[in-house]
């Protein structure tokens, strides 16, 4: 039998190896990807943690959660009376896992249209070999193929706490966390970060207690402290009680569920019986099976491939995108680094520009940003003019109902420059778009004043904090 030869291998069909196998195969090569992610039957599954246990599935959930809780707190204001309110959770799941697979199918389909071979299976190096790469695959059945560029995407695994490995039955990751069949009478999440706060919000919604525990002292330390502190205050109101600066201690997992003992911001020992447990503590680099050692490719200290700023490995023609890199794991920063590097193959030149890339917590109220914050600008010593515009003073804001927040525009003093944007509030995941096109265009942010926006829209709220830089919001 002769040896399949690719032009380019790409080994993880997540985010950042479908979009990389698609751009590669749009410029002209001859493309294989290879998954090993399995559906629950056992079948191919394509998407990676996006797709099977991240971004989709979540925000599934946060929107049936959203609109379960809309019908129970929020509808009598509009006027709308509802009796007989019930939640089918069985349902409530069923629904998530159809959006999931609407979305494999999709990535089949493009796999389909693009003339990419999809093999599914672990994809491990064995060698160096004359044309570029000898790649074993181990499915169903196992075969070697022989790729002349390869692109490794192999993702991220979820972060476990010493001596609290998942069970996914008590103790859960993000996978568990998606697919509870129960809502849990008492929850607890460790860490406060984005999966804690989307993952704690679906389920508070749906009537869980929640608790949040969380190591550091300061609430979403990376967020801009004004946007954070505005965020904390709504989660307060809304019940999900986190505890910042705790001391996380030993976890006993049994029959009726999970003890947490641990130590508060002032130094006291506490104990939390929880049925459910969700560690949220960050993500690790996955190169599980993959056979770095094989061909020598080179890892670093956290076990990420060491790359260059072009996604360049150690290894001549290998690549590595995605979370198994340096840089923030977001399935958009994933799939940019994905077409970067398959243009870089075809000797264009690919680029990815990692101060453009904007973050979204999707709790409620959202939370997004892209930029420095003003934190970040202050230890610079950057000289800075900060503008910002409530919520509560935007019609569409009011008419809608969902008044809580800001926009928050940081300039240059000098030349006016937009240097970050931060936003808490209702669908800022959709307005900060807004302020990546201007930064991408550098543009300042009197030229997003000067612009004309919808009346009424949310986005006049972007636009009246460009104003407030100059000093001269209209509306406020
Ligand atoms: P992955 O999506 O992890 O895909 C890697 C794929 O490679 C997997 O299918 C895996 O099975 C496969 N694989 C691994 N090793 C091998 C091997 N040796 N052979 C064959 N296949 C292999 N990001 C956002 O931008 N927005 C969000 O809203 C968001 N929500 C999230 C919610 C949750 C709960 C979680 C956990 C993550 C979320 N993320 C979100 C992060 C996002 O999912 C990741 O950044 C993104 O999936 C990374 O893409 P990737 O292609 O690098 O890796
Ligand atoms: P995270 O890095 O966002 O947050 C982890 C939190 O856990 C931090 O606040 C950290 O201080 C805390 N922590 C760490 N160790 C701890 C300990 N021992 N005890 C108590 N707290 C501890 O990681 P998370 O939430 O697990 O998510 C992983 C990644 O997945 C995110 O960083 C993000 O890249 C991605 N993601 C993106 C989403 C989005 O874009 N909307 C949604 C969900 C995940």
């Amino acid at each position: 039998m002769t040896t399949k030869q690719f032009d380019v291998v790409v080994i993880g069909g997540g985010p950042g190896g479908y979009i990389a196998a698609i751009r590669a195969a749009q410029l002209g090569f001859n493309v294989a990807c290879i998954d090993e992610w399995k559906n629950a039957k056992g079948g191919p599954a394509l998407g990676g943690t996006c797709t099977n246990v991240g971004c989709i599935p979540s925000k599934a959930l946060l929107q049936s959660s959203e609109h379960f809780e809309h019908a129970g707190h929020g509808f009598a204001d509009h006027g709308i009376k509802v009796s007989g309110l019930a939640l089918d959770i069985d349902k409530m799941l069923a629904r998530k896992d159809q959006v999931v697979k609407q979305n494999n199918d999709g990535i089949t389909y493009l796999f389909k249209k693009n003339k990419i071979t999809s093999f599914h299976g672990r994809g491990s190096f064995v060698k160096a070999a004359e044309g570029g790469y000898e790649i074993k695959v181990a499915g169903a059945a196992e075969e070697t193929i022989v790729g002349k560029h390869i692109i490794v995407a192999t993702g991220s695994n979820a972060r476990a706490l010493p001596g609290a490995a998942f069970d996914e039955e008590n103790i859960l990751s993000n996978d568990g966390a998606l697919r509870i069949g129960a809502v849990p009478k008492k929850l607890a999440l460790i860490g406060s970060g984005v999966i804690g706060l989307e993952m704690g919000s679906v389920w508070r919604r749906l009537g869980s207690e929640v608790t949040v525990l969380e190591a550091l002292p300061t609430f979403l330390g990376a967020v801009d402290e004004q946007i954070a502190k505005e965020a904390k205050k709504a989660f307060d109101k809304q019940g999900l009680k986190i505890e910042l600066g705790v001391k996380v201690g030993e976890i006993k997992s049994g029959k009726k569920g999970v003890s947490i003992a641990w130590t508060n911001a002032k130094g006291e020992a506490q104990v939390l019986d929880v049925d459910k447990l969700i560690v949220s503590i960050g993500r690790v680099p996955n190169t599980i099976g993959l056979a770095a050692d094989a061909v020598g490719l080179a890892l670093d200290e956290r076990g990420a491939i060491t790359v260059d700023g072009d996604c360049k490995t150690n290894l001549p023609n290998v690549w590595a995108i995605g979370d198994v890199v340096r840089g923030p794991m977001l399935a958009h920063k994933a799939e940019e680094e994905g077409v970067a590097v398959a243009e870089r193959i075809a000797g264009q030149h690919g680029h990815v520009n990692f101060n453009t890339i904007p973050w979204v917590i999707y709790t409620h109220p959202e939370i997004a940003w892209v930029g420095q914050t003003e934190q970040q600008l202050k230890a610079e010593g950057r000289a800075y003019k900060a503008g910002t515009f409530p919520f509560l003073a935007n019609g569409r804001a009011r008419a809608l109902g969902d008044t809580t927040g800001m926009v928050k525009f940081l300039a240059d003093a000098a030349t006016d420059e937009i240097l970050g944007v931060h936003m808490v509030g209702p669908q800022v995941s959709e307005l900060i778009s807004e302020a990546v096109v201007a930064m991408e265009f550098k543009a300042s942010a009197e030229d997003i004043a000067r612009i004309c926006h919808a009346h009424p829209s949310l986005s006049e709220a972007t636009k009246e904090a460009a104003l407030a830089v100059d000093k001269r919001t209209l509306n406020f």
